[in-house]
C-alpha cells in the first residue's frame, strides 16, 4: 500500500482520502455499494430533508449527486451544501443504465441508498 498523492490505493482501491474536510480523513467502502462512502472519524448525522421519498424520472447515461446529507436545497440532488453544514459527508454520485421513474430517499436513513427502501415508515432515529 502507497499513499500516494490524493488518496490510498489499497484493499482494492476501497481506501481513500475523504474530500471533505481535505487531507485528514480516510474513507472505507467494504460493506456497502462502491459508492457508498463512510468516514472513519466521526462526521454529522444526516439531516431528514423530507419525510417521504421524492418520485424522479432518470435518464440513461446522465450523472447525479444525491444528496446524502439533507442540507440541499435542491433536494433529493446535492447543491453543496455539505461542504458547509456537513464536512465529511459527500453525495452519492451515480449514473442510471437505462431511463426510469425511482423513489430516490428523502429522509437520508435508507440502507439502499440513493434509493427509498421504506426506512422512512420507522419512525425517527434515536
Ligand atoms: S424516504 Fe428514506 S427510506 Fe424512504
Amino acid at each position: 500500500m502507497s499513499a500516494a498523492a490524493g488518496g490510498w490505493r489499497g484493499l482494492g482501491g476501497y481506501l481513500r482520502r475523504c474530500r471533505d474536510p481535505p487531507g485528514v480523513l480516510y474513507i472505507l467502502s467494504l460493506f456497502s455499494a462502491p459508492q457508498m462512502r463512510r468516514c472513519s472519524a466521526p462526521s454529522p448525522p444526516p439531516v431528514a430533508a423530507a419525510a417521504e421519498p421524492f418520485p424522479v424520472e432518470l435518464k440513461a447515461g446522465k450523472k447525479y449527486a444525491w444528496c446524502a446529507c439533507g442540507h440541499s436545497k435542491s433536494q433529493p440532488f446535492c447543491d453543496g451544501a455539505h461542504r458547509k453544514a456537513a464536512p465529511g459527508v459527500s453525495p452519492l454520485r451515480f449514473t442510471p443504465e437505462e431511463d426510469k421513474r425511482v423513489w430516490l430517499c428523502g429522509c437520508k436513513r435508507t440502507r439502499t441508498p440513493p434509493y427509498c427502501d421504506g426506512t422512512h415508515k420507522e419512525g425517527t432515529q434515536p
